[in-house]
């Protein structure tokens, strides 16, 4: 039994696996018209501490597509270690259902929960890491360069959270350069960067304060709200902080002419990102979003077969 909490738990051959998984799954889905029945009799229970739109949406509909079914729980309703323990929670899902997904504040809660599971704890978002968003931002980028993206550049712009940091592990994971451009005290930790990079075999990740140098050799360019969920109190310092890092039309002239762009969403249009570089024609942000539907049925099939 295997969770899917965080990209450094699992190796490339795996992570290759679930990522040549989603693309089967998506040409079974468009040549057949349907995916097989493959998770028949499987219930997926879906735990939300934070909105969503794409993971509720994508989960839910691979879970129908493969022949499943989810179940949402509003986090009012359960009270996550409120109103009953993380431990009875998951207890009474190992007896109930077959996988559980959550969406967290804290990141300990995901651990704590697969301390206590006998079905696989999946990482819906927490404030540390987002894996499922990383795997489809990847298949993004192989559906433009290939399966194999060693060598290939991503230039993450903006805040070092908790999408830089799924997006620095899968890139080191796939032999792949990651270039991050935060203001000072926003990066990812130093000492974490160094470890991400020793175990991976002295993967290419170079650290910055100017987004300009960031994206000169980028494949594809990437950023993510300046506040993310739970950090709407910093709002204001942020949008300050933060003012020089928007992917605007002066920043990709300076990116190679084939790069793509790339944002997880919801995006605040206009703040970290412009109307004329979002709908341009460089960006692939809806065929990313879309493919978070065929990333997660490569973890559910994997998980669950
Ligand atoms: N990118 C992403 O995770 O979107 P949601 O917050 O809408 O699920
Ligand atoms: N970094 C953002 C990602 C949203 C999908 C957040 O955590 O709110």
């Amino acid at each position: 039994m295997t969770h899917f909490i965080d990209i450094h738990n699992h190796t490339t051959e795996w992570l290759k696996g679930v990522l040549d998984t989603a693309h089967a799954l998506r040409d079974e889905r468009r040549d057949r018209g349907r995916n097989e029945p493959k998770l028949a009799g499987r219930t997926l229970a879906m735990f939300f501490e934070k909105p969503s739109l794409r993971t509720r949406v994508s989960f839910e509909q691979a879970m129908y597509e493969l022949g499943g079914h989810a179940i949402v729980l509003d986090n009012r309703e359960v009270g996550l270690g409120t109103r009953e323990s993380i431990a009875d929670v998951i207890r009474v899902m190992n007896g109930m259902a077959h996988a559980v997904m959550a969406r967290v504040f804290e990141h300990r809660k995901l651990t704590e929960m697969a301390e206590h599971a006998t079905i696989p704890v999946i990482n819906a978002l927490s404030d540390t890491s987002h894996p499922c968003q990383a795997l489809a931002d990847i298949m993004t980028m192989q559906d433009e360069f290939g399966r194999d993206l060693t060598g290939r550049t991503l230039a993450f712009i903006g805040d070092g959270n908790n999408v830089a940091r799924s997006l620095a592990r899968l890139c080191a994971k796939l032999g792949m350069r990651f270039t991050l451009a935060t203001p000072a005290g926003y990066c990812l930790p130093e000492d974490e960067l160094k470890e991400i990079a020793q175990e991976n075999g002295g993967a290419e990740i170079e650290v910055s304060d100017d987004p300009f140098d960031a994206v000169a050799d980028a494949d594809a360019v990437y950023t993510d709200t300046f506040v993310s969920m739970g950090q709407e109190d910093e709002k204001a310092k942020r949008l300050e902080v933060f003012a020089e890092y928007q992917v605007n039309e002066q920043l990709m002239a300076r990116a190679p002419k084939h790069a793509i762009v790339l944002h997880c969403l919801p995006a605040y249009r206009g703040v970290e990102i412009t109307d004329a570089v979002m709908d341009g024609p460089q960006s692939r942000v809806f065929p990313q979003a879309h493919n978070r539907l065929h990333a997660q049925k490569g973890v559910l099939a994997t998980l669950l077969t």
